[in-house]
């Protein structure tokens, strides 16, 4: 399915363009995952130091589309974030979603951004809510969840915080120009 390229400008005259990840990605996703901090490593894969062997990055890149979709945030010809969703059962209407931006481009929108783009195609396909876990000292992740949805409910389990994100309501990010 061809989905909508979007952009954004939020670090003045640099636009960053969301679209959906391709296979010829891996290197660029792989080199953004590597340029993580710590910290921001073990929010998004709950341990500090995830092995980024191909093996790990390439699921991530090579999405059908369908039963996972992935977006990227390019900014001029370097991946600064991903945000995909899996939805092993397509009669459900909740995917699992995660996201993660490069530190130095955190704080700037880019996380919300890549959210509603992705989003956009989740609806597409009949999804209505994203779930995700995120460890319940990841102060940024709540935020965006909040910031997404005001619906956003949040439940703790077993150390961890699971969160229900509704997308039905999601504004949509802008059209790309390009
Ligand atoms: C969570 C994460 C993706 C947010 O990315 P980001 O690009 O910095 O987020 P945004 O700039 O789009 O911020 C979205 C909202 O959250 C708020 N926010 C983001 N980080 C925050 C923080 N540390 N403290 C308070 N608020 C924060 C922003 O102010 C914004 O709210 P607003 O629209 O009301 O202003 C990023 O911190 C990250 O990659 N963390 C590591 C991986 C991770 O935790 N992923 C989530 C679990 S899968």
């Amino acid at each position: 399915m061809a989905l909508p390229i979007v952009e954004f400008d939020p670090f003045g005259g640099r636009s960053v363009v969301a679209r959906p990840v391709r296979p010829d990605d891996l290197v660029a996703v792989g080199a953004m995952l590597a340029r993580l901090s710590p910290s921001s490593r073990r929010l998004r894969f709950f341990s500090p130091l995830p092995r980024l062997t191909p093996r790990v990055v390439r699921p991530m890149v090579e999405v059908d589309h369908v039963t996972h979709e992935a977006m990227v945030a390019v900014l001029g010809d370097t991946v600064i974030g991903i945000a995909e969703f899996v939805r092993p059962d397509p009669e459900s209407t909740d995917a699992e979603v995660a996201v993660v931006v490069e530190d130095a481009y955190q704080r700037h929108g880019v996380a919300a951004f890549l959210f509603k783009a992705l989003a956009r195609s989740a609806r597409r396909q009949g999804v209505q809510a994203f779930l995700a876990e995120v460890l319940p000292d990841n102060r940024s992740a709540l935020a965006l969840a909040r910031a997404m949805s005001p619906d956003a409910e949040l439940q703790r389990i077993d150390g961890e915080i699971r969160l229900r994100i509704p997308i039905v309501r999601m504004p949509a990010p802008p059209l790309a120009s390009v």
